[in-house]
This record gives structure tokens, C-alpha cells and sequence, in this order.
């Protein structure tokens, strides 16, 4: 194995959030959505996070209904002492799932918030949470009520910042007029920029920071993804618009344009893509979702990348906004992005 960058640069979430490493790590796909992981693998890659200097954590209580914090409690308890307490843990809440992992709808109700914190801080083993962050805007519940139930979260020390998740520019609005934000949570990548007409001028005019996540489109644009690779029915690809026939042919040869900027560069799709997203701003902290320190590493490499202006015409060039096919989420899903609206 390559050896891994130890990083050197942070960035701070927005005007009032943590100073944190230029990468996060997003867990997720160690719990769910994207097929079977491995258990010891993903406890390594959070441990080789953690040594090589990532900061952010991030999780939601509904991955793997609980099992992608206990795996996170898990990394920390046994990682050393001073890698444990560098790190900073992001938490989604709100998504209610049945015993068959079926998706029931949002909970952005206060007691309902101080539940799920109770809940999160016990599977973790922690005493407080960095980040407290609704997944999705409950449309029954005003988001004054659900930011300030987070906010008395806040003076209580159970959590510290205040982020949002794929809520449009209103909302935002909304939610920092209640209490200090962080930071948004929502997906930007070179094949997803719906974020920058309206959602991210507004979080530069209030000072909110931006998490990315889906920089490599769950894999899509990460240059590992073939039209023949099989996915398992629980995969969140297997039902993604962007991955399906013709949309995903559309959009690998995407990708094979990409390969031949990242290759004149001598690095790799992935690591253009995510060194793209971080020179969109430093407001801007991707959350890379590698479950293996083989990705981990890759990752890790964008960080060295300098994209100068002849490398970012040329990306422009070969992925220009709004060419993949397909949306982004398939339309029952899209109805719960207060973002799309
Ligand atoms: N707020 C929200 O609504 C929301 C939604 C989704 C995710 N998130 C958060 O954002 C995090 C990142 O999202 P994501 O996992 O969908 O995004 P991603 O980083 O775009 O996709 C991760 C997938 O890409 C593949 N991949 C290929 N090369 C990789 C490399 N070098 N490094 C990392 N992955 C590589 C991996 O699939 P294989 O392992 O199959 O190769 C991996 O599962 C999540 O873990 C989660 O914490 C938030």
C-alpha cells in the first residue's frame, strides 16, 4: 500500500464552527447503502483517518439503524487516546426506519430530537456530539422548532454546532435566524452543482460552511465504477437513476474524459474529482466515503493535487454543468429534498 498523506491543511465550518481537516470521512457505506462491508476493514480505515490526521466523523443514527454508530464507538474506544479525542463526530437524525429497513418518513419534533441525541450519544460513547444535524426538513415541523431543540442540546453541552442537510436557501435562512449554524450538508460534485445557482451564495452571505458529500457521485465518478459491475438489491445504486443503462453509459464516458485530464496529471479520477471539489472554496470540506484504507489512501492524495487554471478549463471542458443523466436521487427520495424545491 501507497503510503497515506498525512494531512496538513484544515478548514473551519463556517463562522462559527470547528476548525476541521480539509477531508472528512463519511461513514456510511461501512453500516449501509452500498452492500455488504467489511467490519474489521472499516474499523481500520477509521483508525488509518484518524493517524493520518482526519478530523470529522460522519455518521447518522439511521445507518444501519444504529450500526454505524456503534462501529464508530467501536474505532474510538480503541483507537489511541490522542487520535480519539482529535476526532469531531457529525450526526444525521430524523430518518425513522422500520425492522425491514424500510424509510418511514422524518421526526424533526423536539422531544423527538432529544431521543434520538439521547440514543446517538449512548452508541457512540461519547458525552457530546460536534455536529447535530437533521437528515431531511420534517415538512409537519417549522425549523425554528427543530434548530432550537439542537440549540438547548447546545447549552446543555450535549452537542456543539449546529449543522442543516439538504435544505434549500429559505430553510437555511430560517435555521440561522433561530441559532449559529456551522454548517450545510448536501452533495457537490462535478456531476451534481445544483448547490451553486442559489444554495451556496446564500451560505457564504450568512457564513455557513459546507460539507460535501457525494463527491465521487457514491462511486460513479470515482474512475472504479464499469457498466457490468454487479449490485446488490439493499444498494443504493441499484435504484440510482445515474446508475442506470443509459443514463450510467452517459455517464461513464464522463468519466472517461476525466481519466484522460487525471492521467496527463499523473493522478487518478477520484482524486480529481475530489481535488475539484475542494478548490470550489474554502468553505468547503468533502466527506469522502471510503470504507477501505486502499480508498482511504486515494483519497487522502487529493489533497496534494493542484488543479491551476489550464486543469480546471479542461475539467469544465470534459464535464460541463448539468451533463450527467439522470437525477441525483430517485423521485420518491427527490420529494424529500427541501434543496430541490
Ligand atoms: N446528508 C446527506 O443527505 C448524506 C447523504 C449521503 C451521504 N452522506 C454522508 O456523506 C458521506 C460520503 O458520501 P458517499 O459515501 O455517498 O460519497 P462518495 O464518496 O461519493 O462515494 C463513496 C463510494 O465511492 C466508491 N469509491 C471509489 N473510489 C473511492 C475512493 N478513492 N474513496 C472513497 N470512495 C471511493 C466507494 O464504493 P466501493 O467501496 O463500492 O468501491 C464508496 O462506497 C457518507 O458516508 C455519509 O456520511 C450524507
Amino acid at each position: 500500500m501507497t503510503t497515506t498523506t498525512q494531512i496538513q491543511s484544515f478548514r473551519t465550518l463556517g463562522a462559527t464552527g470547528p476548525r476541521v481537516s480539509a477531508l472528512g470521512l463519511g461513514c456510511m457505506g461501512m453500516s449501509a447503502l452500498y452492500g455488504d462491508a467489511d467490519r474489521a476493514e472499516s474499523i481500520a480505515t477509521v483508525h488509518a483517518a484518524l493517524e493520518a490526521g482526519v478530523t470529522l466523523l460522519d455518521t447518522g443514527d439511521f445507518y444501519g439503524m444504529g450500526h454505524n454508530e456503534l462501529l464508530i464507538g467501536e474505532a474510538l474506544r480503541t483507537a489511541p487516546a490522542a487520535r480519539r479525542e482529535q476526532a469531531l463526530i457529525s450526526v444525521k437524525f430524523g430518518a425513522l426506519r422500520g425492522p425491514d429497513g424500510d424509510w418511514l418518513g422524518y421526526d424533526g419534533r423536539p422531544e423527538a430530537v432529544r431521543n434520538f441525541a439521547a440514543y446517538s450519544l449512548q452508541r457512540l460513547g461519547v458525552d457530546h456530539i460536534d455536529v447535530y444535524r437533521i437528515a431531511r426538513l420534517d415538512p409537519a415541523v417549522p425549523i425554528e422548532e427543530t434548530v432550537g431543540a439542537i440549540a438547548e442540546l447546545v447549552e446543555k453541552g450535549y452537542v456543539r454546532h449546529i449543522g442543516l442537510s439538504e435544505v434549500g436557501a429559505g430553510t437555511i435562512r430560517r435555521a440561522a435566524a433561530t441559532a449559529p449554524v456551522a454548517d450545510l450538508q448536501i452533495e457537490y460534485s462535478l456531476i451534481s452543482r445544483g448547490i451553486e445557482a442559489e444554495i451556496l451564495p446564500t451560505t457564504r452571505e450568512l457564513g455557513i460552511g459546507v460539507t460535501a458529500y457525494g463527491v465521487l457521485s457514491r462511486g460513479l465518478i470515482s474512475g472504479h465504477f464499469s457498466a457490468g459491475r454487479h449490485l446488490a438489491a439493499n444498494d443504493f445504486r441499484a435504484h440510482s437513476p445515474r446508475f442506470q443503462g443509459e443514463n450510467l453509459r452517459h455517464n461513464l464516458k464522463l468519466v472517461e474524459a476525466l481519466r484522460e485530464i487525471a492521467g496527463r496529471k499523473g493522478v487518478t479520477v477520484a482524486q480529481t474529482a475530489i481535488a475539484w471539489v475542494l478548490s470550489r472554496g474554502e468553505d468547503i470540506v468533502p466527506l469522502v466515503g471510503a470504507r477501505t484504507r486502499q480508498r482511504l489512501t486515494e483519497s487522502l492524495g487529493a489533497l496534494d493535487v493542484v488543479l491551476d487554471a489550464a486543469d480546471l478549463a479542461a475539467i469544465e471542458d470534459a464535464v460541463p454543468a448539468g451533463a450527467a443523466a439522470g437525477e441525483r436521487y430517485a423521485a420518491p427520495q427527490m420529494a424529500h429534498l427541501d434543496s430541490e424545491r
